[in-house]
């Protein structure tokens, strides 16, 4: 069967187009959480949903929610969803292309006047990308119950309290200390994202099918040197802050590389964050602040990593004589994805003859907390050299119609509808 008969790539070319629009103008594409942009971006999925005729919510955990509702008069819910917001100077393509396509595969269903035994709903889930907050999947993570109060309580450096923004945006955030109760009437979550890496292109495959997602952790260090005039403090009576988160990274890195090579699995740390205090030409640096994050599918790689970070932090306190600490700032944990959704995600594939391979998620994804309390997974599409958080992120339409035309066969199988 042809992909192009189960979906539209004119209708998924206007919400790509459009949802690129709204960014920040100077810095393409930004759409953070809770920006104006962002706003924006939840007020034009609105229409799309008001256009199509859905029951258009936003749930506790600030979840934008466009339904269509089975004539059964059932709670069985199947979730198709993905995020809007972006990371600072990101792409077009992460998370939105997943959004869009959820849009695709209900008005598929709408136009073909198909009746079916579960309500479908197409979810923007909350704030996917680390925000200032030091968190990610805002709205997944609540759905599931994975926001605490020290999550939700945290202030950012603007002085915004999570919590409030969730409520300013529609949710509850009195309501969040446990899953939500539709958990239970969940059949399915289905996410399409682009594979933000290179082994669909590499290997001239269509389609991913995710089999895990690894366990992703962040951490805060803090780092309290000796502010000083650059001109007259000596060489040897230092205490440069930034030297010290030098030596940290180079050590991240370089232990990192050694425990990827020797757990022969997918491990990865990175420094991506650092802010300079009081970060002036003509003052030592004072104090430091970074994060480290930190994904692995192996829980033993991971302890090893932070046992030589802890190690090595002590080092460092005695060698510049300065202070050091460390925070856990958010753990998801490594999950795999569902195993029967996953052959169906298979037979979908070959129903439309795409090529497709069973592949491991380098990247983090609302999926993985929804995975962790209903069945869940998701499909990856090729994107051009494997790039992503970047404006350079690219994606094929025609690639974004072939995920489509697997979901809605997929949303199909899971209602016996051949
Ligand atoms: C999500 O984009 C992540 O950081 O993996
Ligand atoms: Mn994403
Ligand atoms: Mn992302």
């Amino acid at each position: 069967m042809d992909y192009k008969n189960y979906s539209d790539i004119s209708f998924i070319k206007k919400g790509i187009n459009e949802l690129a629009k709204l960014t920040e103008p100077n810095r393409p594409y930004t759409r953070l959480v809770f920006s104006n942009e962002f706003y924006q971006a939840r007020e034009w999925l609105h229409k799309e949903y008001l256009s199509l005729g859905l029951s258009i919510s936003t749930d506790e955990a600030g979840n934008l929610i466009g339904l269509l509702e089975s004539k059964l008069n059932t709670d069985n819910v199947v979730i198709i969803g993905s995020h809007l917001d972006t990371v600072p100077a990101g792409g077009r393509y992460d998370g939105i292309a997943g959004v869009v396509s959820g849009l695709n595969v209900i008005k598929y269903i709408i136009e073909k006047n198909i009746e079916l035994p579960f309500n479908l709903a197409v979810y923007d889930y909350l704030g996917e990308e680390l925000n200032s907050w030091g968190v990610s999947c805002i709205g997944a993570r609540g759905i599931g119950g994975f926001l605490n109060k020290d999550i939700l309580n945290r202030i950012d450096s603007y002085g915004r309290v999570l919590c409030q923004e969730i409520d300013k945006i529609g949710g509850d955030s009195n309501l969040l200390s446990g899953p939500l109760s539709k958990i239970k009437n969940i059949v399915a979550c289905l996410e399409l994202h682009i594979e933000q890496g290179k082994v669909l292109e590499k290997n001239n495959l269509e389609i991913g099918i995710v089999r895990s997602i690894p366990n992703i952790s962040r951490h805060h260090v803090i780092i309290k040197g000796q502010a000083g005039h650059s001109g007259t403090v000596l060489m040897n009576e230092r205490v440069d802050a930034l030297v010290v988160a030098s030596e940290l990274i180079i050590y991240v890195n370089s232990i990192a590389l050694e425990i990827s090579m020797e757990s022969n699995s997918h491990f990865v740390a990175t420094v991506g964050k650092i802010d300079v205090y009081p970060n002036s030409a003509t003052i030592i640096p004072g104090a430091i602040d970074l994060t480290i994050d930190l994904r692995s599918v192996s829980d033993i790689a991971r302890e090893k990593f932070l046992d030589g970070i802890k190690n090595k932090l002590i080092f460092l306190e005695k060698k510049y004589e300065c202070e050091l600490h460390i925070n856990d700032l958010a753990f998801a944990p490594y999950v795999e994805m569902d195993k029967k959704i996953n052959l169906l995600f298979k037979k979908s594939c070959d129903y439309f003859n795409l090529s497709s391979k069973l592949i491991d998620s380098g990247a983090g994804h609302d999926t993985a907390h929804l995975a962790r309390v209903a069945p869940a997974s998701m499909i990856f599409i090729p994107c051009k050299g494997g790039l992503s958080h970047c404006p350079e992120e690219f994606a094929k339409l025609d690639d974004i119609a072939k995920g489509t035309a697997v979901i809605t066969k997929l949303v199909l199988g899971l209602a016996k509808i051949n």
